[in-house]
């Protein structure tokens, strides 16, 4: 099924400039960046972001970590996207993510582990919500669309 997530580029990528290498390895995938900004997310928006976590005892550290720097947030289109980008990552800690993985290759780190993807198709549409308006997709067919994959594949 066609499906966007929401991907953020943590400020531990922004710093390591390793948003190039990050965004290339979506790119080679053959999944398509439908919006994308750079923004210094607020104490608000770390609240609405992570409402999951707010009361969880790692939670003050995951503010000061996700405002400290900027981030990159992008909307990445593809079937069955949600869980793809959730395997590409690997698992939350980088130490023990599968070599291969984004975090496994770059990351040693719970909480610095450069990337955050939503969870579920919920997530995705909430967590899109926070970060784009509805103008500021750009959502068109790309013309290497039928190199990537056969028509009755979705
Ligand atoms: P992310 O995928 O963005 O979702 C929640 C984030 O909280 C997670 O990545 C980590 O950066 C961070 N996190 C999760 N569990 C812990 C923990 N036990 N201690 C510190 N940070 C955590």
């Amino acid at each position: 099924m066609m499906q966007r997530s929401l991907v953020l580029l943590k400020p531990d990528c922004v710093e390591r400039r390793l948003m190039g290498q990050i965004i290339s390895r979506f790119e080679a995938k053959g999944l398509d960046i439908v919006a994308m900004k750079m923004l210094r997310v607020t104490p608000e928006l770390a609240r609405q972001h992570y409402a999951e976590h707010v009361s969880k005892p790692f939670y003050p550290s995951l503010e000061k970590f996700i405002t400290s720097a900027p981030i990159v947030a992008l909307a990445v289109q593809g079937l069955d996207v949600v869980r793809l980008i959730r395997d590409m990552l690997g698992a939350t800690n980088g130490l023990n993510a599968t070599p291969g993985t984004i975090r496994g290759d770059y990351s040693s780190s719970r909480q610095m582990n450069l990337v955050h993807a939503s969870d579920s198709q919920e997530s995705a549409h909430r967590e899109l919500a926070l970060y784009f308006s509805d103008g500021d997709f750009c959502d068109h067919e790309l013309l290497i669309t039928p190199a990537l994959r056969a028509e009755d594949e979705g």
